[in-house]
């Protein structure tokens, strides 16, 4: 935040006419966020970085070298706000930076959990030093969701001391979500530190209370962590906000909930203090194709809201929120000049002019100021430490591996299974069960069984994925050098692809390959190797499909467009060769994601998450 201390003297000055302003804005159709109005004919006036003067007339700041523009009774408003979004995914900073002010959104509060779990505290302070000097505010929150599960997890994470250390940085403003919820109700340990740490030292710490209700919602909520973006719809709406939460309403890649929750917060009057809407996260296409805040806002006023109120909760209550309402959310004398001009409200939300602290960065509708690319430093390319694999190495046997003509199966399940090569019956049938991971949608999962056929070698050969629906997953160590990887199946991804893989999963730092055949998972796996991190399809030994991330494996160094275009290649690619699911990305990064139910794969092994243990991927 830019220091004001400096400035009071002048923009006092200012306000009173003895020194003029750098800019006026004339004939304004001003939303008044503190009060509910829209307020026609204001001016105002702006001294450097700062609001000096809001009112009906600013012509006391004029002086000869201020320049005016007059607005012609178009709407104005404060910068919008995204409370909670993940931009360490698909693009830079630098390159989110440009579409997010194109969508009117000039501050961004950042969890970067997945550079952390990747890179520990090193990448935070990496990132931090990527979000500065650019023509958006981004605001850090420390991740607070790491490690995910101890039992089970391989992220990085900040120790709390890291996290302590970090707090004194301007450009830090809390903790991010604390997605574990069970971590707090069960009072683990290390949870409550940062908690008791981060409250000590007066900071937000975000919430995420997925499918908590009753006594452990409350209990959550008696920890100090006061706000949430998981309630998909009215009913988990308001019984936060009973307990005194803060809402943001996620409209982003992974889920939109916003259809389900505004109608009847506008039906049954709800107040709307303590509404924020959030994204959670964008892919490239989604921000292209329907926007960022600018489109919450146009789908809550579709919905019934009044104009006045939607940009409230877009702007304002953010800043209430996260206690920096001094300086942001409103169009008020001494706050920061980020100001949005609409050209027709009646029709969109997306500003045509936009300005961050004084400066016009966008104008027409087009950018006005160049952002250069991030200079990367050559440590955070070089992520995926996955050795060399073969075909070979993505085999399930069925037969029990026996070392001294004894009976005793070798591998198990979890950690210490190696290659984790699976036991199972030794003179085997021809067919065996499987225990398998159901994909009910690309996020949700479920433990199946499925009859596999198995070969005179005593491997497990897939029927056709194709017909059958049953493919391996294979989850592989990516940054430890360790070879750990685990195999398994999974049913219901659709289609015949060869095979589909990402370094980018939530947050276990494990390759995800999804096959019907070995070779080509191998392919997949060896090209994700060579380019240091992305996503790929293979089929018949051809790469089909690629968008390499090569900044910890999970963010491209590309420019927005050609992301952009290496994302549609990925979902056409998986489309086109009859996968079942519209965003097929989603599948590889939740399937190690541990604070989902029901059913996760890591390199460690397969995990049913309710019991807390390993499960075999060929029954007993
Ligand atoms: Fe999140």
């Amino acid at each position: 935040m830019p220091p004001v201390a400096n400035t009071i003297s002048d923009l006092i000055k200012v306000a009173m006419g003895r020194i003029p302003a750098d800019q006026i804005l004339e004939n304004c159709n001003l939303f008044s966020v503190y009060t509910g109005e829209t307020i026609p004919d204001t001016q105002i006036a702006i001294y450097k970085d700062r609001i000096a003067y809001v009112g009906p007339d600013a012509s006391h700041t004029h002086g000869p070298e201020t320049s005016t523009v007059d607005l012609n009774g178009r709407h104005v408003g404060p910068g919008f706000a995204d409370p909670h979004i993940h931009i360490d995914q698909f693009v830079m900073p630098s390159e989110f930076a440009g579409e997010a002010l194109l969508h009117g959104v000039t501050s961004l509060f950042s969890d970067p959990i997945d550079v952390v779990s990747v890179t520990g505290h090193k990448g935070f302070d990496e990132f931090l030093r990527l979000g500065r000097g650019l023509p958006v505010r981004i605001f850090q929150t420390v991740p607070g969701g790491l490690p995910v599960d101890p039992r089970f997890s391989n992220s990085c994470n900040m120790i709390v001391e890291e996290a302590e250390s970090v707090r004194n940085n301007p450009d830090v403003v809390g903790m991010g979500e604390i997605f574990s919820w069970t971590k707090v109700t069960d009072c683990d340990v290390r949870t409550i530190q940062s908690i008791y740490k981060m409250r000590e030292s007066d900071c937000i710490i975000n919430g995420h209370t997925a499918g908590a209700s009753g006594r452990k919602l409350g209990a959550y909520v008696a920890s100090g962590i006061i706000s949430c973006h998981e309630p998909i719809n009215f009913d988990q709406t308001i019984e936060r906000l009973r307990l005194g939460m803060w809402i943001m309403i996620r409209e982003g890649s992974i889920r939109r909930d916003l259809k389900h929750i505004v109608p009847r917060i506008l039906s049954d009057r709800t107040y709307l203090d303590r509404l924020m809407f959030c994204s959670d996260g964008l892919d490239p296409a989604s921000i292209r194709r329907h926007g960022h805040i600018d489109y919450c806002v146009q789908q809550a006023v579709e919905l019934g809201m009044r104009h006045v109120d939607a940009v409230t909760m877009a702007t304002r209550n953010v800043f209430d929120y996260y206690g920096m309402s001094r300086d942001l959310g409103v169009i008020a004398p001494g706050r920061l000049a980020d100001i949005l001009v609409f050209d027709d409200v009646q029709k969109s939300f997306r500003p045509s002019k936009v300005i961050v602290g004084g400066k016009t960065m966008v104008s027409d509708g087009r950018l006005t100021v160049r952002i250069p690319p991030s200079k990367i430093p050559q440590w955070i390319k070089q992520t995926v430490a996955t050795p060399e694999v073969h075909a070979r190495d993505f085999e399930i046997r069925s037969a029990v591996q026996r070392t001294d003509g004894g009976g005793d199966s070798v591998n198990q399940a979890g950690p210490d299974s190696g290659y984790c090569r699976q036991d199972a019956a030794a003179a085997g049938p021809d067919t065996i069960t499987a225990n398998t991971i159901v994909l009910k949608t690309e996020i949700v999962t479920g433990l199946g069984s499925a009859e596999i056929v198995v070969d005179g070698n005593g491997c497990t050969a897939l029927p056709s994925s194709a017909e059958s629906d049953v493919w391996k997953v294979a989850a592989l160590d990516r940054i430890g050098g360790t070879g750990r990887r685990c195999i398994g199946f999974l049913e219901g991804f659709g289609g015949s692809i060869g095979a589909f893989g990402s370094t980018w999963s939530f947050h276990e730092n494990d390759m995800i390959i999804i096959g019907s055949n070995d070779a080509d998972m191998a392919h997949v796996a060896n090209h994700l190797r060579q380019k240091q991190g992305g996503i790929a399809a293979s089929h018949n030994g051809r790469t089909v499909a690629s968008m390499p991330l090569q900044f910890a494996g999970i963010i491209s160094t590309a420019p927005f467009d050609r992301v952009l275009e290496e994302f549609g290649q990925i979902n056409r690619t998986l489309a086109d060769f009859g996968c079942r699911f519209e965003h097929p990305i989603l599948v590889p990064l939740f399937l190690p994601f541990l604070a989902l139910p029901s059913v996760r794969i890591t390199s460690g092994g397969i995990i049913d998450i309710k019991r807390g243990e390993y499960v075999n991927p060929i029954a007993a």
